[in-house]
């Protein structure tokens, strides 16, 4: 099975934290995915401007304290309107996507973080595209756990997930001059800066769980989509960063 990230930032303004989408990018990563559906692909995109926005807003970083029911609420009812704009462009572009939340599907307890497979499992048994996205799952502790749709993909192993595709909106992960590194090891790491739109932990985050799904076997690349034909150039290993452990 092959998991594709589409990147919030890649998809959405989200460092101008505007409440739109990229269509133009979605309709061309759309176009390209038609040529894996011989394969199982399971599809995400991060929540971008529509959740990091309202996360920060009503500081729900760490969890729903007293009060913030409503912003917590806001953040759900938009990450889902996402969910829904993106999936109706990929019905457009004949993708057989099943949308659903990750709240639904995935939750968290003293810490571990539990899904139905079973749901997932009889999706793409019938070639469906799952189509899932960063969100608050149920946390019996904290109330919210923001799982992101980096993290994701490592509770898929069971599924045989072999691949993970990182879209985002930077070629791929990069040294301290700014050039794409090819090849990335955990003790090798370049500076990474912080990012104060992305609530996940941005680039550092990302590459947290990538480490961990190398160390599982998984082949994961983080890749920028820029132009026409770099997902399939990213899947062939032409193009972006390896995550290797
Ligand atoms: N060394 C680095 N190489 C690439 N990106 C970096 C680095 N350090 C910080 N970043 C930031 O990480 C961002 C990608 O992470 P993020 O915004 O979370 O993407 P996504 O929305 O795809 O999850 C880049 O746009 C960049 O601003
Ligand atoms: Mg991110």
């Amino acid at each position: 099975m092959l998991y594709v990230k589409l990147g919030g930032s890649l998809i959405t303004y989200k460092k101008e934290g505007m409440f739109s989408i990229k269509e133009n990018i979605l309709r061309n990563i759309s176009r390209e995915l038609r040529s894996f559906l011989r394969d199982r692909i399971f599809l995400t995109h991060g929540a971008g401007s529509f959740g990091h926005v309202p996360v920060i807003k009503h500081n729900l970083q760490n969890g729903l304290r007293k009060g913030s029911k409503l912003g917590a609420s806001e953040v759900m009812v938009r990450v889902s309107e996402l969910n829904s704009i993106v999936s109706k462009i990929m019905l457009e572009e004949s993708i057989p996507v099943v949308p659903f939340s990750a709240r639904s599907v995935f939750m968290r307890r003293r810490g571990k973080i539990s899904c139905n497979l079973p749901f997932i499992e009889y999706l793409i048994d019938h070639d469906f595209v799952p189509l899932t996205h960063g969100d608050f799952i149920p946390d019996e502790e904290l109330g919210t756990y923001i799982l992101s749709a980096d993290e994701i993909p490592i509770y898929l192993a069971p599924l045989g997930l072999k691949k993970v595709i990182f879209l985002t909106d930077v070629p791929g992960v990069l040294d301290e001059e700014g050039n794409l590194i090819k090849e990335l090891r955990r003790n090798f790491l370049p500076k990474l800066r912080e990012d104060d739109f992305d609530v996940t932990g941005a680039m550092r985050g990302k590459l947290s769980h990538a480490f961990k799904l190398a160390s599982m076997g998984i082949e994961v690349i983080i890749a920028g989509y820029l132009n026409n034909g770099d997902l399939r150039r990213a899947f062939e290993g032409g193009w972006g960063t390896r995550v290797i452990i």
